[in-house]
């Protein structure tokens, strides 16, 4: 890698909780100089240095990356990645962690998601794609609930709709049509319903080699027992113990081969392809490909990380992830969310949070920041929809959600809201699916 007794400047773009968990690992690295965040939150000011800038501008970007003068640019967000900030900034000569607009396709439309699929034999859900209602009414007629409706571009996650019976289908189709999503819904993919566990593998790669991380588990929903509306993810766990060791290695095996796929399509991904399984009766389905790290994942994945972050960034940045191997701690890791009352709907902010500190002195405990903004007295206050990731790291999964949630109750907001029942289905073993 480059010269490593040169101090490496880093930005890192995005204000979730992944993002100050990349600020606080880039950190730990031997190599790191200055670190930026943009826009960042309470926890990247307090840890490192947040700047302001339109983070999906991609002229913007690259201006405020050389006034910094930083070595490397990571790429949390989507919108960033499929607006063109990573070629913008490559273009520019500056070293950027993140896939290219034509890369993140794979993430920013379904349709072109599922084609790559196809094309690569990746095992995915039977679909169909349209562009106008009527067509998808008349296909909707030949088929029964439940059933998923899409809305093929970015729709910050609320864009998917599983449909349990004909006439929500036909609502969803409906709502795309009519403009809901804009233009991301002007396309709409159906697909065939599928059952089972979900996971989420993600693995670095340079476009040609891949490094796969410990598998995780998020839970999208924002009640106890996975009920109500999908969230952004309401907390999370690695590794995974109901996934099956033939399971794992199928995973793999599809992530290698969409690995071999970009690179016969002559794409050059530079970044974090994460695949979203679906662990079904006939083996792993992939539901989507997001270009990016996941939010909450990488609350879990970064701590386990014992190799140095920065330097398998740096490689994958430059395109040669060489002979760098990974390591990964024994420890099993587990992350609560704290979201703000009325999440995933409306919410207030400007709450003052407490116990952030107490919390943290606990051992083993970290504490990462993603809606929350450092108040010019120096407090915290709420600033989003998900506030805290309450992360807890020990020998066995039980112990880590046991003191997850003793940390938790040593915080405090006004409407604090999260779920109580993060890890319990993964501790009662597979048969808390059936
Ligand atoms: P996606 O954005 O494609 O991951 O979809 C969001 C969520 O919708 C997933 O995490 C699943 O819970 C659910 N989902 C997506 N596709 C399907 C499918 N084909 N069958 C069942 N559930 C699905
Ligand atoms: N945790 C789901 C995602 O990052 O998309």
């Amino acid at each position: 890698m480059s010269n490593f007794y040169t101090p490496i400047d880093v930005l890192v773009l995005g204000s979730g909780g992944r993002e100050h968990a990349l600020v606080r690992s880039i950190l730990a690295s031997a190599s790191s100089g200055r670190v930026f965040a943009s826009p960042g939150n309470g926890g990247t000011a307090l840890d490192a240095a947040n700047v302001s800038v339109d983070i999906n501008d991609p002229a913007a970007v690259v201006k405020t990356a050389l006034e910094l003068q930083v070595d490397l640019v990571v790429i949390g967000p989507e919108q960033a990645l499929v607006n063109g900030v990573a070629d913008a900034l490559r273009a520019s000569d500056i070293a950027v962690f993140g896939p290219s607009a034509a890369a993140a396709r794979l993430e920013g439309s379904k349709q072109y998601a599922k084609e790559f699929m196809d094309r690569h034999r990746l095992p995915t859900a039977e679909w169909a794609m349209f562009t106008d209602p009527q067509s998808a009414y008349k296909y909707l007629e030949a088929k029964s609930a439940p059933i998923v409706v899409k809305a093929d571009g970015l729709a910050g996650g609320k864009g998917v709709s599983v449909a349990l019976t004909m006439e929500e289908a036909y609502q969803a189709v409906r709502e795309c049509f009519e403009g809901r999503f804009g233009e991301a819904g002007s396309r709409v993919v159906i697909e065939e319903f599928l059952t089972g566990p979900e996971c989420s593998l993600l693995i670095f790669t340079d476009g040609h080699r891949m490094l796969p991380m410990e598998p995780a588990q998020d839970h999208k929903r924002v009640g106890e027992n996975d009920t109500g509306p999908n969230t952004g993810g309401m907390g999370v766990y690695s590794p995974v113990p109901i996934v099956t060791g033939q399971e794992h290695q199928a995973m793999l095996d599809v992530m290698q081969r969409a690995v071999d796929g970009l690179s016969a399509d002559g794409i050059d991904y530079r970044g974090i392809l994460y695949g979203g399984f679906m662990l079904t009766a006939e083996g792993p389905k992939l539901l989507e490909f997001n270009a990016r790290f996941g939010d909450p994942e990488t609350q879990v994945l970064l701590p386990k990380l014992q190799s140095d972050l920065l330097e398998v960034l740096l490689a994958v940045a430059e395109g040669s992830i060489g002979d760098i191997q990974l390591e990964w701690s024994n420890d099993w890791l587990l992350s609560v969310v704290l979201a703000s009352a009325g999440y995933p709907g409306e919410y207030e902010t400007g709450k003052l949070i407490t116990g952030v500190d107490l919390a943290e002195s606990l051992p083993g405990i970290t504490v990462y920041h993603a809606g929350t903004a450092l108040g010019e007295d120096k407090k915290l206050y709420t600033a989003g929809g998900r506030v805290l990731n309450v992360t807890a790291s020990a020998t066995s999964l039980a112990e880590a959600q046991t003191k997850a949630y003793q940390a938790v109750s040593m915080i405090d907001f006004e409407g604090k809201q999260f779920r109580s029942d993060i890890g319990s289905k993964a501790i009662l073993g597979r048969s808390a699916w059936s």
